[in-house]
């Protein structure tokens, strides 16, 4: 059974960390909504949710991908680059320590979930604003006993690595190759993100559907005609914070 463990929508979300968006007024009563879709939508798909309440100290605290990396055998607690999020850490590990042991990095390491895309026994790992090169290393040497292989992959023009790829089901992954050099997802079909929908390539994978922002119309188009059993759901005012549909779920089987 796949379990996600959620956070509810601050009410502080407006002040959230913004990197490579201008800030915009947001409406957190419809983030709220939206929010509330997401999850309803995830429990449409059989996955059930372990929802953490809203804490107004961490406005970012809806983005419950960062805090944690969730594999079969174990979970890491990262050390969010973002200073304003490394106390997020704590409610997200104590939630984790139900399901999974618990390992950590440590300063001066920096780690962010959304810079992981795991694919299998793969964790391509983004070199990002907010994962630095002794995180990559730390999660790397965490990760030895386990059989994983660590790639690390340069993000460039965008938040974290998810952002720009991620892998959509089976052998496809969708990709925006001017934030992400796809080379080392040769042997994946790639579909490349139109110029014009360049956050597109955030997207969630739940069985075999494939959850995607109801807003980025020509990449939902070029999923469906690769037969792509697609779930979108409205995040607009969740986007306004940077958010994709990744970051607001730590998705594991249980
Ligand atoms: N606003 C999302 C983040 O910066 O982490």
């Amino acid at each position: 059974m796949l379990r996600a463990l959620t956070r509810q929508v601050s009410t502080t979300f407006a002040e959230c960390e913004l990197t490579f968006l201008d800030r915009q007024p947001i409406d957190v009563e419809k983030a709220i909504a939206q929010h509330r879709a997401y999850e309803a939508c995830l429990t449409e798909l059989g996955v059930r949710i372990t929802s953490l309440p809203a804490d107004p100290e961490f406005p970012d605290g809806v983005f419950v991908e960062d805090p944690a990396i969730v594999l079969d055998e174990l979970a890491i607690i990262t050390r969010p680059g973002a200073e304003s999020r490394r106390g997020e850490t704590e409610s997200i590990a104590q939630a984790l320590s139900h399901f999974r042991e618990l390992l950590y990095v440590d300063e001066p390491a920096t780690l962010e979930g959304g810079d992981v895309v795991r694919i299998g026994k793969t964790l391509y790992v983004g070199l990002s604003r907010r994962t630095n090169r002794e995180g990559i290393m730390q999660l790397t040497a965490l990760l030895k006993p386990f059989d994983y292989l660590v790639v690390p992959i340069n993000v460039n023009g965008c938040l974290h690595l998810k952002s720009g790829v991620c892998w959509a089901g089976g052998d496809v992954i969708l990709a925006n190759r001017e934030w992400i050099d796809v080379a080392h997802f040769h042997d994946f079909k790639i579909i490349d993100v139109p110029a014009d929908e360049p956050s597109a390539a955030d997207v969630l994978p739940i069985n075999d559907q494939l959850l995607v922002p109801a807003n980025f119309i020509r990449t939902r188009e070029l999923l469906e005609a690769k037969g792509i059993n697609l779930r979108p759901v409205d995040v607009s005012e969740l986007q306004k914070a940077e958010a994709g549909v990744t970051c607001m779920s730590l998705v594991f089987n249980v």
